[in-house]
């Protein structure tokens, strides 16, 4: 199926038409700056026009970057609070015209890497994928089975939210070198290998493109890659979940 997978993020509003058979993209994507505060009125907005710029008629699936069950925002760390409580499948779809299927942007770029990328051969074992960007996300899947909404970033780690210290944001705002950032990661990383022994990280998030400047630096002793849909795989995965949730609900 051809659908637009949208990946809602602190920093960016990404979207691109995807085939969900191949997890390829269809057409370049395309991203719009997350407006200053991500109020849901202007997130709408800025949705709006991305799905213009597709000229895109038909369901959507959206990564979106706070706990999410059953279509409603349960969190907001960088986003407005008012989101929380909001049913954010029916507000997009009641703008859409088509249903609209939301899930965490962590969640969604683990559905698309294990189906399309560094996953592929983990279907046995716990997989473990976090998004390093403006805050960190994750994903855990067991036998390749998802659970969902697991919320890593906010460990914590000295007395801070994990997030506050390793993601890509906190690299910048502290203006770390790489390697001290990497440092930093790696603190995290090795909490999370005690925490849960698993058979593979994957790191996904812009920073997945930087992946010669950090790994050097890594010293965790499970098997640890970088995603392979690089930035795209918030917007394949948000695309696969709206098919599954199309094939679901009949
Ligand atoms: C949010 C997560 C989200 C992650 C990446 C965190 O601050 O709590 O829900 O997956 O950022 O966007």
């Amino acid at each position: 199926m051809e659908i637009l997978g949208l990946d809602i993020g602190g920093s960016g509003i990404k979207g691109a038409i995807v085939d969900t058979q191949t997890g390829r993209t269809l057409t370049d994507r395309n991203r719009i700056p997350t407006p200053e505060g991500a109020d849901p009125k202007d997130v709408v907005k800025t949705v709006e026009k991305l799905v213009e710029f597709f000229n895109y008629q038909g369901p959507v699936g959206c990564g979106f970057p706070a706990v999410i069950q059953h279509g409603v925002a349960r969190s907001a760390a960088n986003i407005s609070e008012k989101w929380i409580g909001t049913n954010v499948d029916k507000l997009l779809s009641s703008m859409l015209g088509y249903p609209a299927f939301t899930l965490n942007d962590a969640d969604a770029a683990g559905l698309a890497e294990m189906k399309f990328g560094a996953g592929l051969e983990y279907k046995k074992g716990v997989v473990i994928l976090l998004t390093i960007g403006t805050g960190i996300g994750s994903a855990i899947f067991s036998d390749g089975v998802l659970v969902p909404n697991t919320e890593f970033g906010h460990l914590q780690m000295k007395g801070k939210d994990a997030e506050l210290r390793a993601s890509d944001a906190a690299r910048q705002s502290r203006d770390l070198s790489w390697k001290k950032w990497a440092h930093e990661l790696n603190d995290y990383l090795l909490m999370m290998e005690g925490l849960f022994s698993p058979d593979i990280f994957i790191i996904g998030g812009g920073v997945s493109k930087k992946w010669e400047k950090i790994s050097q630096y890594l010293t965790i002793k499970t098997n640890i890659l970088p995603a392979q849909l690089m930035n795209q795989a918030g917007i394949v995965g948000a695309a696969i979940y709206a098919e599954n949730q199309l094939n679901v609900s009949g």
